[in-house]
């Protein structure tokens, strides 16, 4: 980007105090040059270092810790198109999948449920999964959501007025619902939280493996377990229907009860935390949601295209593709920014600005095609109940420290806040 250039990702949270928004070298113009994945100088905004990614769109060029150039998907309609592909596999055993860092360098021989398996037996899968989240199944856990928010605002409530909200708020709204969804007791949660952060952000691959292996050896004793004692939840209908039958064999079960879990409470969690500090931080559209409750839905879903916080799908080309004008070879790695694909100018209006009112269709927050998000619809119930409740009982919510100091993910995991400390 030229020196003088207003920069689109001029970070609101750097305003005051110390720049640190530009820590990254991005004069480069030779997008080859580019590497991904990045940190982000501001928690809300794509790496300021992928901006000549964007003027490149739909497609540029990035390079990957081991070297290797791999595609970078930029624009929207591209990228819906090609994540339809099934030209494209996420089947983390062929050689050329792109791998984002050296950690998980050591595990890709590990079997992942559902994201690590192309069609048909990804399709054979998903049915099993399908009923447990449609749209229906979904709104009658609201209530139940809604209970679990206010219990732990009270709990809040009571410890504070300064918290950090990941541990006391963010956290534990989606790691509940998920436990009570599946069956799993959250007297467990800190030692699957802890597993989960290692196995989403270890800093060795043998942190990444050993985490993997707990939670596997947990699911196998709590499976045996529960064909004991049956108890009430999705695991428990899967043993009953599926596994009882010959349907599904143990290991297959402890594969879908690990990417559930894990998936169903960091995802969410980040939003939580992340969306609440880009509230904070946008005042004024926060006083407009607040003053209209029934904006909320419309609100969770441009936070989820504003944040993209699963800032990097990857995949690994079978066949050569025409798109974009370019041709993506076969055993070529392609990745997705979210974060830059759901601010594509070409699909949406001033797209680094929030807008309750904008159109948000077609955003790939989600992901799109056949391993679209299986749990969007709970996630977009977690955040409703969660951010609505949490403003509503705390009208004078505040940052405790200056927004500057709080830390954030870096670029190669789920984005969001490693900490929130709060006052009211
Ligand atoms: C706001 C929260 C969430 C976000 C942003 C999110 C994002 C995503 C994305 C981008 C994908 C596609 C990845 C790819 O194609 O490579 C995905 C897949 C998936 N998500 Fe989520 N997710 C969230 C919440 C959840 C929850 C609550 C659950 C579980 C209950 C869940 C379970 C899954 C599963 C099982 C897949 C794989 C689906 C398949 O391959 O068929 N996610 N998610």
């Amino acid at each position: 980007m030229e020196i003088g250039k207003t920069d689109p990702f001029a970070c609101e949270v750097y305003m005051t105090g110390t720049d640190t928004s530009v820590t990254t070298d991005h004069s480069a113009t030779d997008t080859g040059s580019v590497d991904f994945p990045q940190d982000r100088s501001c928690p809300y905004h794509p790496p300021t270092a992928y901006q000549p990614l964007r003027d490149e769109r739909p497609l540029a060029r990035v390079r990957l810790y081991d070297g290797r150039t791999v595609w970078m998907v930029t624009g929207l309609a591209e990228a819906r198109a090609l994540l339809a592909d099934s030209r494209l596999s996420t089947d983390r055993e062929n050689e050329a999948f792109p791998l984002p860092t050296a950690r998980f360098a050591g595990v890709t021989r590990r079997r992942v449920a559902l994201l690590g398996v192309d069609d048909p037996q990804h399709a054979t899968q998903r049915r099993m999964l399908i009923p447990s989240f449609t749209l229906k199944r979904t709104a009658s856990l609201r209530p139940q959501i809604q209970e679990t928010v206010d219990r732990l605002l009270d709990r809040m409530i009571t410890q504070g007025p300064s918290v950090d909200l990941v541990t006391a708020f963010a956290l534990p709204v989606p790691s509940m619902v998920i436990c009570a969804l599946l069956g799993v007791p959250y007297e467990d949660h800190e030692f699957f939280e802890g597993q989960s952060r290692k196995l989403l952000r270890g800093p060795e691959p043998a942190d990444i493996e050993a985490a993997r292996d707990a939670l596997e050896d947990y699911f196998v004793r709590l499976i045996d377990h529960k064909r004991k004692e049956p108890g009430d939840g999705l695991l428990d209908e899967l043993i009953e229907q599926r596994l009882n039958e010959g349907v599904l064999d143990r290991q297959e079960l402890v594969d879908f009860a690990t990417i559930l879990l894990v998936a169903g409470h960091e995802t969410t969690a980040n939003m939580i935390s992340l969306g609440t500090f880009t509230l904070l931080q946008h005042p004024e559209q926060l006083a407009e949601l607040r003053s209209d409750a029934a904006l909320m839905p419309a609100a969770v879903e441009e936070l989820l295209r504003f944040l993209s916080i699963a800032d990097g799908m990857l995949r690994v080309a079978l066949e050569d593709i025409e798109i974009g004008g370019q041709t993506i070879r076969a055993d070529e790695g392609v990745v997705f920014s979210t974060s830059v694909i759901n601010r594509d100018s070409a699909s949406y209006e001033e797209p680094d600005r929030i807008d309750w009112h904008r159109s948000t269709r077609h955003h790939v927050a989600f992901g799109f095609g056949i391993h679209q998000c299986l749990g969007q619809n709970l996630a977009r119930a977690e955040m409703e109940i969660a951010l609505r409740s949490l403003f509503d009982r705390l009208p004078g919510l505040r940052l405790a420290v200056p927004a500057e100091e709080i830390p954030f993910k870096p670029g190669d995991t789920i984005q969001g806040m490693l900490e929130l400390p709060v006052t009211w």
